[in-house]
Order: C-alpha cells, then structure tokens, then sequence
C-alpha cells in the first residue's frame, strides 16, 4: 500500500487530497498546524482510521519540521505532497509593503517547502515510487500586479522545484509542482470554479503520471505544462562569457556526477 505524506490536509485542497488518496486505497500522513482543530479530517478516518495518521507540523518553524521527520524515522514515504501554503497575506500597496507578512510568506512557502524536501529525502528514497510535489500557483509565475508577497514566494517555489529536480533526479527522485486551477477553500473565499476534491484529483492523475524524465515541470490541472523558470543551459550573458566552471558543474548534476 503506497503512502503519501502531506501538508496542510486540514481545510481545503489539502482535505481534498487527503479524502482522493484514502478513497484510492493509499495510507495519508496528514500534516496540520493544529492536530486539535482538524475536525474534518478526522471525520475521514471514520472510515478510513487505519490508514490516516494526523500529525502536527509548522511549515515557519524548521524544528517543528525536523521533529517531524524524526518521529516518522523508518516510516516509506512514496509522495511528498507539498500542499500547505500562507494563502492569508495582507495585501500589499505599493509604498506601504508589509516586509514582515512578506518573509513569512516566504518562509512557510518557500523556504518551508525545501525543508520539508531536505528533511524527508531519506523517506521518499526508501521508499517505491520516489516522488515530491508542491502545489504551487499561476499567479507565480504572471501579471497582473498585485499579490507581491504571495505572488513571488510562489514564483522562488518553483525555482526550487526545478533545484531539487536537478539535485534529487539523479537518485531516482522525481520533483515537480503544480497549479490546482481556481479552487474553492478559505484562501478564494469559497469563490472558484473546482471543488477541492476535484481539484486534487486533477493533481493525483498528474502526480500518479509523474516521472524523473517528466519531472522539473510545472503542471496545469490538465496535465499541459506552464513556463517554471527559463532554463538556460547556454547562459552566456551580455557582454561576458559565463564561467567555464558553473557550466560544468550545471551540466554534471543534469548528468547526474555533480561532486
Ligand atoms: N484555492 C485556489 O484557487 C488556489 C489557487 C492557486 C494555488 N493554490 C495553492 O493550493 C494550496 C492549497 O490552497 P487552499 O486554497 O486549500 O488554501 P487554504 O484553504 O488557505 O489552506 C491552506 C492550508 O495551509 C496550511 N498552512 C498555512 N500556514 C501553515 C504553516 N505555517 N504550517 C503548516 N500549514 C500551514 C493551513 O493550515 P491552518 O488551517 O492551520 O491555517 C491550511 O491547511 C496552496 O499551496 C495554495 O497556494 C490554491
């Protein structure tokens, strides 16, 4: 029986996945802020109770996260599902930005998603199918202007997706990320065109399809893929020459013989 582990399985898309991969026979390591408050999660283990464990994690504290993984030693993890976000971010007016809501942000959305990477990647290496996914957004990677704090802690995510891509393909791991389309949950105040629970379908047909070869993308629900960032293999800048050196050792991870 695989096993996903996830973040944010409270409320939401993260709800919604959670009930997607109980109804489909998966074991769910749900990973919520506030274990107490999780009432409808717990509501799923009613009939799925021997195969949801609920546990506490805090995307904005890394000890929290390294406890976490601790607790879980020796426990497969075939997914790493990235789900979690600070969706609730003051909005931001030009002139008056809000820098302390803004390193938040990046700290739970960002920084958060590579801890989480960096402290499970022995879990997911154990394990059958090898995957990680974060659940990213379209407003990271395009206009309008607008939603900066949100808007570019999604844009560096998917920058490290494509790093860890890089960096754990060559172990066999793949990683990717994914928007869920406009979904309704707290974060759109229930406006959105899917249901959670559809959208989180969406992304398992998408993470089920996943492969180290596939991996590195940004997908849109419909499987089609999204610019992540601009890949530039050949990145002689204006006027200079790139160094030798950073090429090589580009090339030797994409190779898989990075030192
Ligand atoms: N809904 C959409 O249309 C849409 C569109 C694009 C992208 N997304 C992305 O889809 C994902 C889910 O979105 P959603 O709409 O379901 O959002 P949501 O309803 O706001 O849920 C956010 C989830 O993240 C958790 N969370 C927030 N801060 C956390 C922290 N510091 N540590 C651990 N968990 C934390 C929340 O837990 P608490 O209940 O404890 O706050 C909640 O479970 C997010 O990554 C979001 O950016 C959503």
């Amino acid at each position: 029986m695989p096993t996903v582990f996830l973040t944010g399985a409270n409320r939401g898309i993260g709800l919604g996945f959670a009930k997607v991969y109980l109804d489909a026979g998966w074991q769910v390591i749900a990973a919520v802020r506030n274990p107490d408050a999780a009432g409808d999660l717990k509501a799923l283990g009613v009939d799925h109770g021997d195969r949801l464990s609920i546990h506490k994690v805090d995307l904005a504290d890394s000890n929290s996260i390294d406890a976490l993984a601790t607790e879980l030693k020796g426990t497969t993890i075939d997914i790493l599902l990235g789900n979690a976000a600070k969706t609730d971010n003051p909005m931001d007016e030009f002139g008056s930005t809000n820098y302390d809501a803004w390193a938040e942000a990046f700290q739970v959305n960002c920084m958060g998603q590579m801890k989480m990477a960096e402290a499970f990647v022995e879990h997911v290496a154990a394990s059958d199918q090898k995957k990680m996914f974060f659940v990213s957004s379209r407003i990271g990677a395009k206009p309008p202007a607008g939603l900066i704090l949100f808007r570019t802690s999604k844009s560096a995510l998917n920058q490290v997706v494509m790093q860890l891509s890089l960096i754990l393909g060559p172990r066999g791991i793949a990683v990717a990320c994914g928007h869920p389309g406009f979904v309704k949950s707290k974060s759109t105040l229930d406006m959105g065109v899917f249901e959670a629970e559809e959208s989180a379908g969406y992304l398992k047909k998408i993470i089920d399809d996943l492969t180290v070869e596939t991996a590195g993308q940004f997908f849109d629900p419909d499987g089609s893929t999204l610019p992540i960032v601009t890949r530039q293999m050949n990145p002689t800048a204006f006027g200079a020459k790139a160094p030798d050196a950073w090429d090589d050792q580009a090339k030797k991870r994409e190779d898989g013989n990075a030192t």
